[in-house]
């Protein structure tokens, strides 16, 4: 049989169609995702399986999620305008755990937008498959297309990068995570599903957990506000922040341990006293997309609430640097 070229074009087709829907579950038609038809199902109970609910409608493979916050004092990037915004925390991300608590990383390598890939291999061993970096087009610009001007430049205010351009960041936020969550992956949205569709979806949804969690101001609800000259205590800022949320975030602290300081000499205390981020946990009602989180506490399956110093009085909320916040 003569090969014309439309079908060397329906077999060149077929085989970027099959490259480019590894999604978490083989063999899922793009028809009938239509979630509004059925109710939502909750993560992490019996019925969220995908043998027993569409995986596009109910979160099937990262049940447990987390809409992760930063506070950051500089950006390193401040001669090229990428400052933190004034008074509020500012995004990191949303990533989908497995409901006993592990995580997975960097599912789809068909969608692998992180210019900067770490870990470099989807298990963070030698012996896992090496995810190569991206050098085509930063990921901002996949918003453009569909005019979603307004979103870039609510993502340049509040999704802010440290020692690399904000973009970067949002694409190794997408492609580590997001390409992990059943509900995102490319057959959930049919037939006519336009490149880059979810990521743009995806980038909606952290930011519409965002809005909803002001860390900002649960802080300075109780009087906790940055200062270079004032400590707090770890039970404060877990009491405002577990009053604000109604469950118990994780809280995590970076820089030296307690007793590596000179307030901290002698002690046994070696966790760590520059807060840093605050990771709040839920389960989700239907496709992820919904942003109807159900808050849970952080050690809902096990593990610590966080890596902080105990000891009273030795955690600092440092204030952002002069020029790094506007
Ligand atoms: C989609 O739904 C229609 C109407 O219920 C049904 O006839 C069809 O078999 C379904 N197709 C798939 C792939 O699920
Ligand atoms: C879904 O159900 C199958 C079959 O019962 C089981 O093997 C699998 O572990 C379940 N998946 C999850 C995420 O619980
Ligand atoms: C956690 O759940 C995932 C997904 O079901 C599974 O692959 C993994 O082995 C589980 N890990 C532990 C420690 O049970
Ligand atoms: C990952 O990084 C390590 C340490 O820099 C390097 O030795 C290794 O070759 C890298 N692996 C891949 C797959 O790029
Ligand atoms: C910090 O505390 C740990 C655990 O108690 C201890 O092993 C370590 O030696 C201490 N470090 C310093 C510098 O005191
Ligand atoms: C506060 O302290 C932090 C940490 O040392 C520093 O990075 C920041 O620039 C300081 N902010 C001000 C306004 O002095």
């Amino acid at each position: 049989m003569r090969v014309t070229p439309y079908h060397v074009e329906v077999v060149i087709l077929a085989l970027l169609v099959q490259g480019s829907s590894a999604g978490l579950y083989a063999n899922i038609s793009p028809l009938n995702h239509t979630c509004a038809l059925q109710s939502p199902v909750l993560s992490c109970t019996d019925l969220a399986n995908e043998s027993k609910s569409d995986s596009c409608c109910t979160e099937t493979f990262g049940g447990l999620v987390l809409a992760t916050q930063l506070w950051q004092t500089y950006t390193g990037h401040e001669s090229a305008k990428q400052v933190n915004p004034k008074d509020t925390w500012t995004i990191h991300g949303l990533w989908p755990d497995f409901c006993n608590g592990s995580y997975t990383q960097y599912c789809d390598l068909s969608r692998q937008y992180d210019p900067l890939p770490s870990p470099n291999t989807t298990t963070g061993t030698p012996s896992g498959t090496p995810v190569r970096p991206w050098t085509g087009t930063n990921i901002g610009e996949f918003l453009k297309p569909f005019g979603k001007l307004d979103l870039l430049a609510f993502m340049n205010k509040y999704w802010i990068a440290q020692n690399q351009p904000n973009s970067d960041f949002w694409g190794h936020e997408f492609s580590k995570h997001a390409t992990c969550f059943s509900s995102f992956d490319v057959e959930c949205y049919g037939p006519q599903y336009v490149q880059h569709q979810e990521v743009v979806d995806f980038f909606e949804t952290v930011i519409s957990y965002y809005q909803i969690l002001p860390t900002w101001g649960w802080l300075r609800a109780k009087d906790i506000a940055p200062s270079n000259e004032t400590a707090y205590s770890l039970t404060s800022i877990q009491a405002a922040l577990t009053e604000g949320f109604g469950k118990r975030p994780y809280i995590l602290c970076s820089g030296p341990a307690f007793n590596t300081t000179a307030a901290g000499k002698g002690s046994k205390d070696q966790g760590k006293v520059v807060l840093s981020e605050v990771w709040y946990y839920h389960h989700v009602f239907g496709r992820v997309q919904r942003g109807q989180g159900l808050r849970v506490d952080a050690d809902i399956a096990g593990g610590a609430l966080t890596n902080c110093a105990t000891t009273p009085g030795a955690l600092w909320y440092y204030e952002r640097s002069k020029g790094s916040e506007v």
